[in-house]
């Protein structure tokens, strides 16, 4: 239902940000962004924490917790019972691999433009367990087909777990999980998603994709503060999936061994359902076209510039290779982020990846076009490493 106190997309709707006045943030993807209604609500748990710690603790954050997974449950399609809350994405894979309990020959397959961190999970993992990494190797310009093929040429009767990116960070692509979870479960293989990028932007169906783990950032486009990860566990997997650090309730069943890790604020948790409420009042329908239509905007404006998309998009988190006259360099994507910040206070993403300079822009619903205007403009002006 479309909440009509909210103001309209585009500019108007930046008001309830505390983003840098006179500045253009297209990078919403990266940290996220929390409008006041999510800041209001995390606020008033806040201080029912404070007003009676060890009612809130003991008794409210229980209850408070459950009915957030049902809540966000509702939103992307998943029970709540199957769903708990973590820090963030990263933690997420940490608790995966560790559910995974890997030994030596085991082989773990993940895509090579999986997040850097991820990267880095897998590889300690492996350094600690003896098991293998096997990259997929994919381009920037995929087809459902080329990723069936890339998947399929790495598995082996060796994969244990198969770490499928649902939005790709460095190329923004939108990889077709649908087809590939089965050709991975087919071959025996446990099914990790990645979908940092999905809840809030993509209109998910979690339970619906047979994936074992779905893990979601609702701190990205779902408008949740920092520090709230949303993690689905399939049933045949639950009784191995634990917090990574062990407190009070580690053998309790799941999902509450999740619900109390140590005294830790719990706070961006349950605003999630202010966030889910938020997306909901504006309609994600709505969102996505307001996306869409800065998605043709800045196509037209980065065109100009010599820049090809990358595919296949996502709705609103897309990526260009930017002309130039030499392979990319691994420093060209942060200096052009810091150059356009520093000279025109435009924030956007940017890598080295598949040896192209890739520029990544979140269109969010507080950008308009004159966001996209800006950042072209600058891009004209300053050039980028390598033009
Ligand atoms: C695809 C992907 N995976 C994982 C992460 C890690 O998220 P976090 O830093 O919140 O753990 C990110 C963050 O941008 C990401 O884009």
């Amino acid at each position: 239902m479309t909440d009509r106190s909210l103001p309209l997309l585009g500019a108007p709707l930046r008001d309830l940000f505390l983003l840098q006045s006179g500045a253009t943030f297209l990078n919403h993807g990266s940290f996220g962004a929390v409008p006041a209604p999510v800041r209001q609500a995390q606020e008033a748990w806040r201080v029912r924490v404070e007003t009676q710690p060890d009612v809130f603790f003991r008794e409210t954050a229980w209850t408070a917790l459950r009915e957030t997974a049902d809540r966000i449950g509702r939103f992307a399609g998943a029970e709540g019972g199957g769903l708990v809350f973590v820090p963030n994405v990263t933690e997420a894979v940490a608790t995966v691999l560790d559910a995974m309990r890997f030994g030596p020959g085991d082989e773990i397959v993940l895509f090579d433009v999986a997040y850097a961190a991820v990267k880095r999970a897998v590889d300690v993992t492996c350094a600690r367990t003896g098991a293998q990494i096997r990259p997929m190797a994919t381009g920037l310009r995929m087809t459902p087909a080329a990723y069936a093929e890339a998947l399929r040429a790495k598995l082996s009767a060796k994969t244990r777990l198969v770490l499928l990116d649902h939005i790709v960070s460095p190329t923004a692509q939108l990889v077709p999980i649908e087809a590939l979870i089965p050709i991975a479960r087919e071959a025996g293989a446990r099914v990790f998603v990645d979908g940092a990028h999905a809840i809030g932007q993509l209109r998910l169906d979690i339970t619906r994709l047979g994936a074992d783990w779905y893990a979601s950032n609702a701190h990205k486009w779902l408008f949740a503060p920092r520090g709230c990860c949303v993690l689905y566990t399939a049933p045949e997997v639950r009784a191995q999936t634990h917090p990574v650090v062990v407190s009070h309730y580690y053998e309790d069943p799941y999902p509450r061994r999740f619900d109390y890790v140590g005294t830790r604020d719990v706070t961006p948790y349950l605003a999630a359902a202010a966030a889910a409420d938020f997306v909901d009042g504006i309609g994600l329908d709505a969102m996505t076209g307001h996306r869409a239509a800065l998605l043709a905007a800045a196509d037209q404006a980065l065109g100009r510039l010599g820049a090809t998309p990358v595919i296949p998009r996502a709705p609103a988190l897309a990526a260009w290779a930017l002309p130039q006259s030499r392979p990319a360099e691994p420093e060209d994507g942060p200096a052009l982020m810091k150059a356009l910040w520093r000279e025109a206070q435009v924030q956007i993403a940017a890598s080295a990846t598949h040896g192209r300079l890739l520029l990544r822009l979140s269109l969010q619903v507080y950008n308009d076009t004159g966001d996209i205007d800006r950042c072209a403009t600058a891009l004209g002006r300053l050039g980028w490493p390598g033009r």
